[in-house]
């Protein structure tokens, strides 16, 4: 979508958006101690680089995203082990930063489709749980 591409442009994923999830959520920190956690580091711009093109696949195959995700979904849940609930920590984080950076953008539609859009991604993410 136009507001996932500015989104991407304006290098929230690399920056605002880990920066929230870390200083909300500490907890999320201990999947990352490998990681330079300070905002903007050469890891976290990299890796939000990955995590956008991940979901730029998902867009491009909507109507197959657990396939263009199926690689991403068995690394999170049989190598990373990440406890589903982050998934939920993580989207919201997302939707808050877009909303925060493109309030006239951000209608009531836009925040329903992001909503439903990453609700559907990490459900994919965290299926081979179960
Ligand atoms: C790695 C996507 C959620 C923790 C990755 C990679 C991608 C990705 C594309 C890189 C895989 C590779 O290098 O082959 C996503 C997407 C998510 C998501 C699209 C949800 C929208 C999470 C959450 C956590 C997490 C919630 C934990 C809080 C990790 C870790 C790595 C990783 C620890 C490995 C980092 C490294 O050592 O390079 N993820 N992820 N991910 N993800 Fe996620």
């Amino acid at each position: 979508s136009a507001l996932g591409a500015r989104a991407r442009s304006a290098c929230l994923t690399g920056g605002p958006v880990p920066r929230r999830l870390f200083a909300s959520y500490p907890q999320t920190k201990t999947y990352f101690p490998h990681f330079d956690l300070h905002p903007g580091s050469a890891h976290l711009r990299t890796h939000g680089a990955k995590v956008v093109a991940a979901l730029g696949d998902a867009v491009k195959s909507i109507d197959n995203i657990s396939g263009a995700l199926a690689k991403l979904s068995e690394l999170h849940a049989y190598v990373l082990r990440v406890d589903p609930v982050n998934f939920k920590l993580l989207s919201h984080c997302l939707l808050v930063t877009v909303a925060s950076h493109f309030p006239a953008d951000f209608t009531a539609d836009a925040h329903t489709a992001w909503d439903k859009f990453l609700s559907i991604v990490s459900c994919i993410l965290t299926e081979k749980y179960r």
